[in-house]
């Protein structure tokens, strides 16, 4: 697109042009009437002074007009070389900079038309701006990759609602044909979809409220101590259930932390379950916490399925799953890492996760500031 025309005197390079010409002007008057002003009388001066034969009025008069002539045919070529020289000088400036503002201009246009891959070349046309511009190039890039997340995490949530939304449908459409009956194993089937829905929606809203930083938070002192307990009350009866051992090592010496207690709960809840889902009966999962003098350290080692090294990276992104049909069966949405993640970030926490590999268990550590 073109850009609009503009009013001839609007342009930036008339402007730069016309400052050039009135500078040059300015300095062109002054050395006229500075050279009228003091130039003869001094040449007549020293011609006075001459000693030798007298020169006579007409000689003097010749004298005075070469002077004259010789002084203004060399301000007049002087001004008229100057004059080109600021006419080039600003028709190349004003080229330039048009060029880049229209490369910008067009630039923002596709962005605004949702076009997020379009940059400007950077030039060297000044520090301003290459600054501009690689301001303008670092907002389409983070526009971009805003866009691509949105877009995945759509098409990710249909893919994870068509499943259970599927099976219920196959259900109820049995139950209508007659061929299935409301009895209380269907229906449990179909209560297990449905709180399947219920908490992928939950745990999308809070990752986003996550992720755009607007996750509410109460903040207290909170003991590590009483945290591990928490955990471990929460985790007991269905560690027991499936006969995997849940040891305790809490050797926080006394450390306190300043967060949101239940969102700091979940984090350990979600460590242990998904510990629990990739271990079998007679497996062992440690949740352990200690610390230093700035550190707390809380995590939770397993000995199950472990991880291989090329999924390690990925564990925390949203609805990553290793064994995509297997952990699916087991009810994860692969967010429950992406929610462990955002609430440590929002302690000023990181979290990591480490395996020597599938059959060799896997570690957590999640480490967050001390408070005291
Ligand atoms: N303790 C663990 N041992 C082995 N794999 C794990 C463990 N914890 C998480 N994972 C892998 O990381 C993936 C992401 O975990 P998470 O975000 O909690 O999703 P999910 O909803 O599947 O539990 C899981 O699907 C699983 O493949
Ligand atoms: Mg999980």
């Amino acid at each position: 697109m073109m850009p609009a025309r503009q009013p001839w005197g609007a342009r930036l390079g008339v402007r730069i042009l016309l400052a050039a010409v009135l500078v040059l002007g300015v300095g062109a008057l002054t050395a006229w009437v500075v050279a009228l002003a003091t130039g003869p009388a001094i040449f007549h001066e020293h011609m006075l002074m001459v000693e030798t034969p007298n020169p006579g009025p007409e000689v003097v008069r010749h004298a005075e007009e070469a002077f004259d002539a010789s002084w203004q045919l060399s301000l007049l070529l002087a001004l008229i070389a100057a004059c080109l020289a600021s006419v080039l000088v600003g028709a190349f400036l004003a080229r330039r900079i048009a060029g880049i503002l229209n490369k910008v201009r067009s630039a923002a246009i596709r962005v605004a038309h949702g076009d997020y891959g379009a940059r400007v070349p950077e030039g060297a046309m000044g520090a301003e701006f290459t600054e501009m511009i690689s301001a303008f190039n670092r907002m389409a890039s983070e526009l971009d990759e805003t866009e691509h997340t949105r877009k995945r995490l759509l098409s990710d949530l249909a893919h994870e609602m068509r499943t259970p939304v599927a099976t219920v449908d196959g259900y109820l459409e049995a139950m209508l044909d007659g061929v299935a009956g409301a009895d209380p194993e269907t229906l449990t089937m179909l209560r297990e979809q449905t709180d399947r829905l219920k908490r992928l929606a939950e745990d999308v809203s809070l990752v986003s409220f996550a992720e755009e930083h607007r996750l509410s938070m109460e903040t207290h002192v909170i003991s590590v101590a009483e945290l591990i307990g928490v955990a471990q009350g929460q985790a007991h009866s269905s560690y027991a259930a499936k006969e995997v051992t849940l040891q305790i090592a809490e050797d926080s010496g006394g450390a306190v932390l300043l967060g949101d207690r239940d969102r700091l709960s979940q984090v350990l809840t979600n460590l242990l379950d998904n510990a629990l889902r990739h271990t079998g009966p007679g497996d062992q999962v440690t949740l352990r916490a200690g610390s230093d003098s700035a550190t707390v350290f809380l995590s939770v080692e397993d000995t199950g399925h472990g991880v291989a090294p090329e999924h390690l990276p990925h564990l925390f992104e949203r609805f990553y799953r290793v064994d995509t049909a297997r952990d699916r069966a087991h009810g994860g949405s692969g967010i429950g890492l992406t929610i462990v993640r955002s609430i440590v970030e929002a302690h000023d926490g990181d979290v990591r996760a480490e395996s020597r590999g599938p059959g060799h268990g896997t570690l957590f550590t999640v480490e967050l500031p001390r408070h005291g």
